[in-house]
């Protein structure tokens, strides 16, 4: 390649046609899946103080809003359910419960408006008294083989209420296969399974604890006993790689914006349907710093979903999609 004088960079920059033609990436709504919270009652938006713009929506506002993201261009959406400490048990049975609100909301939007994608989260901490994703062994250690038969019930239950994607959050190991197992034998081979594969013990989940109401419940605890080390990019592939073993369809990244080197090992090396998720604190404080004035909201919600797909990232999951999608 020859240099300067002879290459100059800025000529390309230099007109918006031009800057478009050699544009190497862009964000579509079908990158997108927007996350939706879900809460009991009639007519309820609640808006969450720490996701400014997100709220807690009750089940027919959650198809209405559902129906809006399908007119969007959005293919699915993620949903995650608010659960009352009275329902809370120490270990999670109301997940497993076919009439509990995800299931109910799973077959009212199914219904409502089948072309789009739900996808269901199955791992535990929405349902147990002490906020963790299995169940406790007697150290107060979560069990990995007793919490795998209770995720495998609670994925059957979302699947048989019309969830077209699995999305298992809970990091135990031998979860995918499990669960692929379990769909299987109930007839449901058809059902996807996205994998939270490379999902790290972050600080970034605060405000999505807050949303659903498992921050209370966990205290002090953390999840690193299963969920992974920060510290670690190996490992994540070998996350993966387990995951797509033991039948994942796609794989998924958590949080995004810090992890963006792990989504981009995982699409160069594996070359699978990779997605990124950017998690409630990515959208917290990108929203605190517009809300103050720092920095400008419209320009770098874009900035940073873009730079999914610059590291190689199929789709994200974004609670800006909506808004970001409305804007395409
Ligand atoms: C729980 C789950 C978490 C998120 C999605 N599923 C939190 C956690 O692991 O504690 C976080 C999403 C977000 O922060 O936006 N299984």
């Amino acid at each position: 390649m020859p240099a300067f004088p002879q290459t100059r960079m800025r000529r390309s920059r230099r007109h918006p046609w031009s800057r478009r033609l050699v544009q190497e990436n862009r964000l579509g709504p079908s990158d997108l899946i927007q996350p939706l919270f879900v809460v009991g009652g009639q007519g309820l938006r609640e808006p969450i103080a720490s996701m400014p713009g997100q709220s807690r929506l009750s089940i027919d506002q959650l198809v209405d809003v559902a129906m809006e993201c399908r007119d969007l261009g959005i293919p699915a959406i993620a949903l995650f359910p608010v659960t009352p400490a009275e329902l809370k048990t120490p270990d999670g049975r109301q997940a497993t419960n076919p009439e509990n609100l995800i299931c109910r909301a799973l077959r009212a939007v199914s219904k409502a408006v089948p072309d789009l994608g739900l996808i269901g989260d199955v791992a535990l901490d929405p349902f147990t008294t002490h906020g963790q994703d299995g169940v406790l062994d007697d150290v107060d250690v979560v069990d990995n083989d007793r919490s795998l038969e209770i995720l495998c019930r609670q994925a059957v239950v979302q699947a048989q209420a019309g969830c077209n994607v699995i999305a298992p959050s809970d990091m135990m190991d031998g979860r995918v296969g499990a669960i692929r197992r379990a769909l299987d034998a109930e007839g449901m081979n058809q059902v996807q399974i996205l994998s939270y594969a490379a999902k790290y013990a972050s600080a970034f989940y605060g405000p999505f604890r807050d949303a659903v109401g498992s921050k209370g419940s966990l205290g002090k605890g953390d999840k690193r006993t299963y969920q992974m080390d920060p510290a670690n990019s190996d490992e994540a592939i070998r996350e993966v790689v387990l995951d797509l073993d033991e039948g994942a369809d796609m794989v998924m990244v958590k949080p995004g914006m810090p992890y963006l080197d792990i989504c981009r090992r995982v699409k160069s090396e594996l070359g699978v349907p990779t997605f990124a998720y950017q998690v409630s604190g990515e959208y917290a404080m990108m929203s605190a710093a517009a809300q103050n004035g720092w920095l400008d909201w419209d320009r770098v919600i874009l900035e940073s979903l873009l730079s999914f797909k610059r590291a190689g990232c199929d789709g994200v999951l974004s609670y800006a999609s909506m808004e970001v999608a409305r804007g395409m």
